[in-house]
């Protein structure tokens, strides 16, 4: 890595049967995995697919979001990016951290560009009609850091052990110069 690159982060959680959303939102509800994330992303610039956008009560200032539509209306700080290679490159021009926050068509286009994944694994199955995308090569990423904690879930009532856990990629893909 060239010492002047920034660094692109990605961050999510996916259920131990891959899923990620369920009716364009989260398929669990546990309050403390989301504070985790608000957290986690505060005060930086975000990279968010469409659908995750409209789906977001509240969406930061430096929020980029991806779509093909020229003509998008979306709330005030925020803007339309035509791609992920776009919306990396303007994210970065912030001079903030950059996350890419999903949802899974965002992901699997960005992943290659990014740094780290700071990734939630809910150790527990939930239905979902939207998976973590398969060909993100997380396995062959080194884990950096872990820690674990257990939260009740509401929609269930069960408890249920959710880890944390930070992916570094090897080789990240130099994001491209704009021409
Ligand atoms: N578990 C988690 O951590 C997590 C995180 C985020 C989201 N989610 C969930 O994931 C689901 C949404 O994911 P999704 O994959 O269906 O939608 P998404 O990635 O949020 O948005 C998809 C839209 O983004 C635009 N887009 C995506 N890739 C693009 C590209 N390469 N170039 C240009 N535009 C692009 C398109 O918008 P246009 O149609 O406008 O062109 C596309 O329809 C929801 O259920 C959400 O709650 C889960």
């Amino acid at each position: 890595m060239g010492q002047d690159q920034a660094l692109i982060f990605a961050i999510g959680a996916v259920a131990s049967n891959g899923m990620l959303g369920l009716d364009g939102w989260l398929p669990w509800d546990i309050p403390e995995e989301l504070a985790y994330f608000e957290t986690m992303v505060a005060g930086a610039a975000l990279l968010i697919g469409r659908l995750t956008y409209e789906s977001m009560d509240v969406v930061p200032v430096d929020s980029f979001i991806v779509s093909r539509q020229a003509d998008l209306a979306l709330r005030p700080g925020c803007r339309r990016v035509a791609g992920v290679e776009e919306g990396l490159r303007a994210a970065l021009a912030t001079g903030k951290p950059v996350f890419v926050i999903g949802g899974a068509s965002v992901y699997a286009a960005a992943w290659p560009y990014c740094h780290r994944f700071y990734l939630t694994r809910i150790e527990q199955t939930f239905a979902g009609d939207m998976r973590f995308p398969a060909e993100i090569p997380l396995a062959d990423w080194p884990v950096y850091e872990e820690s674990q904690r257990t939260f009740r879930e509401n929609k269930t009532g069960r408890d249920v052990l959710c880890r944390f856990l930070q992916y570094r990629q090897p080789n990240p893909r130099p994001l491209p110069t704009d021409e």
